[in-house]
């Protein structure tokens, strides 16, 4: 595993949006998995700032999405859909065309899940998945005591995470206690893992995934077992590795 700390947010964004820059110059047609959560934004941002600027074409890339909640409205803006074509694709001229996602309002969702299993491997595998962590050191919504060899599942929020996210939600009642999300074994299939990090309130969760044990309690603790993991935080994240 790659540690890199940088001096702070911005940082971290220029960092990764570097690595899928690097990717992307060598394949075009990347798939690049994104990560919804506000840490993963100065990413976002660096690369349209980079397609801006006419140094970076990402007119073939394709994205995928990594969780997303069950039971909201369509169009709700917060379902992660809605967010990934806010954030992720208006900005670098994406259409959802190119956007592999998992259907969170599907009548049979363990069907859902299969298809997009399916959906990823039919695409040649992802390439570069992007990762936010969880205070509880969650990634996706695999929950502590997720199983290492999980794939796309139902799960259930912990109350902690529901506070965590209230904030994009008008009122803690209005968040979905139930998601669907990549499992981590199929995170794993990700040929190279980028997590992201910023702030105290991330350094605890980090320093148990990066330095703690191997331990479904602390999900983002399987980047130990990938083979081309790189963890991004700026000092504040890293401040108790
Ligand atoms: C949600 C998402 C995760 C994300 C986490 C942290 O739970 N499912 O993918 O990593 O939020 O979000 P933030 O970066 O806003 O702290």
């Amino acid at each position: 595993m790659e540690i890199v700390i940088v001096a702070d947010r911005a940082a971290v964004g220029e960092v990764a949006a570097g690595a899928i820059a690097d990717l992307v110059g060598a394949k075009p047609g990347a798939l690049v998995g994104v990560a919804t959560g506000s840490s993963p934004l100065p990413v976002y941002t660096s690369l349209a700032r980079r397609v801006a600027a006419g140094e970076l074409d990402v007119s073939q890339v394709r994205v995928c999405q990594l969780d997303e909640y069950v039971g909201l409205p369509p169009g709700h803006p917060e379902s992660y859909r809605a967010v990934i074509e806010r954030e992720v694709l208006t900005p670098l001229g994406l259409t959802t065309e190119s956007f592999l996602g998992p259907d969170g309002a599907a009548a049979d969702l363990p069907a859902a899940c299969a298809a997009y299993e399916q959906a990823l491997r039919d695409a040649g595998g992802v390439d570069l998945q992007l990762l936010g962590i969880g205070s509880d050191g969650h990634i996706g919504f695999n929950e502590p005591c997720s199983s290492f060899s999980s794939r796309t599942r139902v799960k259930t929020l912990t109350q902690r995470t529901r506070l965590d996210n209230a904030r994009f939600f008008g009122s803690l009642d209005e968040v979905p206690w139930h998601v669907v999300t990549q499992g981590i074994a199929t995170i794993s299939d990700a040929r190279h893992l980028v997590l992201v990090a910023t702030g105290e309130s991330k350094a605890e969760a980090i320093a148990l995934a990066v330095e703690g044990p191997l331990a479904a309690v602390t999900p983002a603790s399987a980047l130990q077992l990938h083979p081309h993991a790189t963890v991004i935080v700026d000092e504040s994240a890293a401040s108790r590795l």
